[in-house]
């Protein structure tokens, strides 16, 4: 993704892994310091998935399989079954960090699969590093492609609504919805994008930035706004991500969508999701998926910069701790009218199964 520091343009990618050191672009502290923030070993990966220092589905799923090669250096010493007994810990401990995107499901998946058909430890090591590089380079790769073949759903003139990020930061590199958003802009149309500012973690100042960063047209609404601005016809589109999509095509993903989905039925426009296929979970019914909730503080304080003193600062907007606070929600297939992945552009009716293997 392009970043802008001290005035020079830069392309620089989300996460990315060197020796042993994880280095990711600190989403905390956005837009106010650009900050690399660096973990050495896997407990400082699991901490920063659960501060969201790295969020988005496809990202920390990509975190954590860094995070497992850098728990296999870790136990590389061990005989393998010690090494083992060990690795799932660190497994179970990923996964609890954050239950609901399926990316990191997939991928952790992936990596334990390759490393099992290692005899020792030392060899495991290998695999994982080359496993992880792989997964990595296979979602920037995967995300292009959503935006190149999504481009064209972004016509000239038009109003885009986004909810969440799901840009660069959110992937290793291009994002998915936004993704579609940055390549139709690099085809020099012109149109507008409402982002939505996500309450309560607001994401949507992280879509500010990459939008800033790529001088693509925006404004940033309350989420309360996009009825509004829906209804006078100044959205002919809304794009998503998603955090997990079922094979009957239900969409999980941040929370708010649903009420997006609805709104674009009833004024009839396109409600588009776009996402890696590592998204995609072709096993679970919807009663089985574990929708996270977090911290109550995430609604009852706001944290704010101040530009004065230069530093971040949390306030309290609530007395009452009575709060619930669910970040994804489940959008039903019928309001989906198109799935964007790296290989298709998926319609209704929808059966992931099938239709990904038709590809
Ligand atoms: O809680 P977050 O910020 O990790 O949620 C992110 C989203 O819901 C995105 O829409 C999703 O991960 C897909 S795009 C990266």
């Amino acid at each position: 993704m392009k970043v802008k520091i001290d005035g020079k343009t830069v392309d620089c990618r989300n996460i990315w892994m060197k020796s042993q050191t994880i280095n990711m672009i600190d989403q905390t502290r956005l837009p106010f310091e650009f900050r690399v923030h660096k973990t050495n070993n896997y407990r400082e990966t699991v901490e920063a998935i659960r501060k969201m220092q790295i969020r988005g589905a496809p990202a920390i799923g990509v975190a954590a399989s860094y995070g497992l090669a850098q728990a296999a250096i870790e136990f590389k010493d061990l005989e393998i079954k010690k090494f083992w007994k060990h690795l799932d810990e660190v497994t179970r401990e990923f996964l609890n960090t954050r239950p609901t995107a399926v990316d990191m499901h997939n991928m952790v998946k992936r990596m334990l699969g390759a490393m099992k058909q290692a005899e020792t430890s030392h060899q495991c090591v290998k695999i994982a590093l080359r496993e992880s590089q792989k997964i990595a380079e296979e979602n920037a790769k995967a995300c292009k492609n959503i935006g190149l073949l999504g481009r064209n759903l972004i016509k000239e003139g038009i109003g885009v609504l986004t909810h969440c990020n799901t840009g660069a930061l959110g992937t290793v590199d291009y994002g998915t919805a936004l993704s579609i958003i940055r390549f139709a802009h690099y085809q020099n149309k012109k149109f507008i994008v409402l982002a939505t500012e996500t309450r309560p973690w607001l994401q949507g100042r992280l879509t500010d930035w990459e939008l800033t960063q790529e001088d693509i047209e925006h404004y940033i609404i309350a989420d309360a706004a996009a009825g509004y601005y829906i209804s006078r016809g100044d959205v002919q589109i809304v794009l998503v991500g998603a955090d997990r999509i079922l094979s009957n095509g239900d969409v999980i993903n941040k929370i708010g969508t649903r009420t997006l989905a609805v709104l674009a039925h009833e004024n009839n426009i396109p409600f588009v999701v776009a996402a890696p296929t590592t998204s995609i979970d072709l096993n679970q019914k919807i009663k089985n998926i574990k929708i996270e909730e977090r911290d109550s503080r995430e609604i009852t304080h706001v944290k704010g910069y101040n530009e004065e003193t230069q530093e971040f600062q949390i306030l309290r907007l609530y007395f009452t701790d009575q709060v619930k606070n669910p970040v994804f929600d489940i959008t039903p297939a019928k309001y989906v009218s198109k799935i964007v992945t790296e290989n298709q552009i998926i319609e209704p009716p929808y059966n992931l199964e099938r239709q990904l293997k038709n590809k």
